[in-house]
């Protein structure tokens, strides 16, 4: 640990109050399965310019693809989080119960929100919700000599303040750290019913580098395959969500439901899930596109020791392929396309003039096939459209060099089921209308 942030933890030890002695609750009442609200923020943000808001999800996916690049080696860290790309789950948190609105993350393990007595805060004058443990009668801070305060997952005691903390750096500079507590979680669907977990284990935050994280985040649902991410926690060996319209493409409702446990909805062909500690890693073979498979070397995939490794993130919106097949796509696509392409400058997107009517008439469909699973890809899934819906841009980006992972990214998701058996150790994806999955 950085003296830094030994310095910083005894200052809050000093400051805080003494509790009593931590005990780890029992958990009775698993529910087999639940299901929770998801939507994607987009609905309740200001739109930014057109291009520059595109441009922003692109940067912010090679972030990401930065991250898991770098993730292979070290010590899990966090991903750079986004105000208005990721989507949304809904959650009450404590008793009396206080809605939150955080992150979902399949790329990492820590659920974490703003503690109110934070002493770095996200955004303190935008009377950001955040909780309170004093507030709730349900809450408990985790021992530091439990087995939960695990020095190898960014989780550990710290010796100041003999209290279990967190730490996450992000891959932007960014970081957030603070206090593990217990507390009871309600999860509400679209179909009002709620079901509520008692000591789900997550980190109220007391330091978050200011300035760094947008406005409208108030925390992160750690949805990872790490053994301390939430899905660990409560063993459950399903789960599975379609990710709803991006606002400026919906026409529908913007709500779905994500579900677990028993409740997951395993449709359709499935792929095998690749092994992996932290991330979900399936095996990409090749891209048609209006039913015409692309001449592309199976290979240019592989890019991990050989093996097939694209990375289904919830997080990164913008799917990632490499170079090779970039290109490929787009000399196969601009001829198909009979829009007027829009050219960006420094930039190689690829944009056409034109709106949501316009793509679903020009745009073809493209399938990426998968091991074992060929999925079709709308043509409303694969182009983005512009804030200001004049320009459509292609929902794809080539990965750079050196590259260790393909990323299969949240616009192209839009409206397909995709359930993850963690038992099986597969991943079934189907097309469905998310809008309709209640
Ligand atoms: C995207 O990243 C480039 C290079 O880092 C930067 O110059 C540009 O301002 C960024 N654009 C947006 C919209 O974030
Ligand atoms: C933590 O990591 C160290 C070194 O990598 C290892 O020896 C130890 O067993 C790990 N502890 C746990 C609880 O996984
Ligand atoms: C978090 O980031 C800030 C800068 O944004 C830095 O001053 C601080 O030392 C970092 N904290 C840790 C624990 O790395
Ligand atoms: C599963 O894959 C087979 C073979 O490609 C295909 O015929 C079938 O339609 C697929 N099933 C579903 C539900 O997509």
């Amino acid at each position: 640990m950085g003296s830094a942030k030994k310095f910083l933890w005894l200052i809050f030890a000093l400051m805080s109050s003494c509790l009593e002695e931590p005990s780890l609750g029992e958990s009775p009442n698993v529910p087999s399965g639940f299901k929770a609200k998801i939507y994607h923020p987009g609905y309740y943000t200001q739109p930014s310019f057109a291009h520059d808001h595109f441009q922003a999800m692109i940067n912010h996916s090679i972030n990401r693809l930065h991250h898991f690049n770098n993730a292979l080696t070290e010590e899990p860290i966090g991903l750079v989080l986004s105000g208005d790309m990721d989507y949304i789950i809904e959650l009450d948190i404590g008793k009396p119960p206080v809605t939150y609105h955080l992150n979902i993350d399949t790329g990492s393990h820590v659920t974490w929100l703003q503690h109110k007595d934070c002493i770095t805060c996200i955004d303190k004058t935008k009377n950001a919700a955040s909780y309170d443990d004093k507030s709730s009668s349900t809450a408990k801070e985790i021992s530091c000599y439990d087995e939960e305060c695990d020095e190898n997952n960014s989780i550990e005691c710290d010796d100041y303040s003999d209290r279990c903390t967190y730490t996450i750096n992000y891959v932007d500079g960014s970081n957030s750290s603070g206090i593990m507590y217990l507390d009871q979680f309600t999860f509400l669907s679209i179909d009002e019913s709620y079901v509520v977990l008692e000591n789900v284990r997550f980190g109220g935050a007391f330091y978050c580098s200011e300035g760094k994280f947008h406005h409208d985040i108030q925390g992160v649902f750690g949805l990872s395959r790490n053994r301390r991410s939430f899905i660990s926690q409560y063993e459950f060996k399903q789960f599975s969500y379609c990710l709803p319209d991006y606002k400026n493409m919906a026409e529908q409702s913007p709500y779905s439901n994500m579900l677990f446990g028993t409740e997951a909805q395993l449709a359709g062909n499935s792929t095998a899930m690749l092994p992996h500690q932290e991330y979900y890693v399936i095996s990409l073979n090749g891209i048609s596109v209006r039913g015409i498979r692309l001449e592309l070397d199976p290979s240019i995939f592989k890019l991990s020791n050989g093996r097939g490794a694209t990375v289904i993130d919830t997080g990164t919106p913008v799917t990632v392929i490499p170079n090779k097949a970039y290109n490929k796509v787009v000399e196969t696509l601009v001829p198909m396309i009979k829009l007027p392409r829009v050219f960006y400058r420094n930039s190689d997107k690829l944009c056409f003039n034109g709106g949501l009517k316009d793509m679903d008439k020009h745009v073809p469909d493209m399938t990426l096939h998968f091991e074992g699973l060929d999925l079709h890809i709308i043509p409303r899934s694969l182009f983005y459209v512009s804030t200001d819906k004049v320009n459509i841009c292609l929902a794809m980006q080539p990965m750079g060099y050196n590259r260790k992972y393909n990323i299969f990214g949240a616009i192209l998701q839009q409206n397909i089921n995709i359930a993850f058996d963690l038992k099986e150790n597969k991943i079934f994806m189907s097309p469905m209308t998310c809008a309709s999955l209640i």
